[in-house]
């Protein structure tokens, strides 16, 4: 990565970060982000909130645990073992966003109540077991609730979302809160019913055909639409 190039992803991260608070998902010191770099990542100091955060406060670490700058978020070991082993994502996005906290804090696991939930990559998102925050106990339990999935809540903590990206990692955390919200409203009503998996398998084929969410769908993917053909 040259300089240039790492200069524009910290600026990128510093903007995902204040988006995390203008959205609505994340507020105060909570939440912190982290972006695969070189042979590290990049990740957020500790308590440092994001409106007065500039470009080169973000923490250069490598897998081993050292680290170049400010000292890093309480949570590098879930960032760190989380890039680690998912070789299929490049950012872990982490926040307390209001209605997945509140599912959480239940440690109630988001069941296909509604097709949405295919976003995260399975036919739920889970809730990791509850452990300290900044532990290595926490990081073992979110890399399995993460098992298979984009996304999974942290018991009676807040939520984890993942992406290729950061723009995709904010818009699933920004989803994953939507579907917590609607959830805790549906069960107000009693318990919903709940798509098969089968169902579940169609509607997470249909995405991934689709780039659902995560991308401009290919020219003429659709099997209905037609690319228009230009004279
Ligand atoms: P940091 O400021 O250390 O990243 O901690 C915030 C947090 O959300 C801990 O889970």
């Amino acid at each position: 990565m040259t300089d240039t190039e790492n200069q524009d992803l910290r600026r990128k991260m510093v903007e995902i970060c204040r988006r995390m608070n203008s959205s609505g998902i994340n507020q105060g010191t909570a939440g912190n982000l982290s972006v695969r770099s070189g042979t590290g990542f990049l990740v957020t100091p500790s308590s440092l909130p994001y409106d007065i955060m500039t470009p080169d406060d973000l923490v250069e670490m490598d897998f081993d645990g050292t680290y170049v700058g400010r000292r890093p978020s309480s949570e590098w070991r879930f960032h760190r073992d989380i890039l680690k082993n998912r070789p299929d994502i490049n950012v872990v996005l982490h926040c307390h966003s209001m209605y997945a906290t509140t599912l959480a804090c239940h440690h109630k696991t988001i069941p296909a109540f509604h097709y949405m939930v295919g976003v995260a990559g399975g036919t739920t998102v889970r809730c990791a077991e509850y452990a300290t925050f900044g532990t290595q106990a926490l990081s073992d339990h979110a890399l399995k609730a993460l098992d298979g999935r984009l996304a999974c809540l942290l018991g009676q903590h807040g939520q984890i979302s993942l992406g290729k990206d950061l723009e995709q990692a904010l818009w699933l955390a920004i989803e994953v809160e939507t579907l917590s919200r609607m959830y805790v409203q549906v069960l107000t009503l009693g318990e919903p019913p709940i798509l098969s998996d089968e169902e579940m398998s169609r509607v997470i084929e249909q995405m991934k055909r689709m780039s659902y969410g995560l991308g401009p769908e290919a020219e003429g993917s659709n099997d209905i639409a037609r690319p228009r053909v230009s004279n």
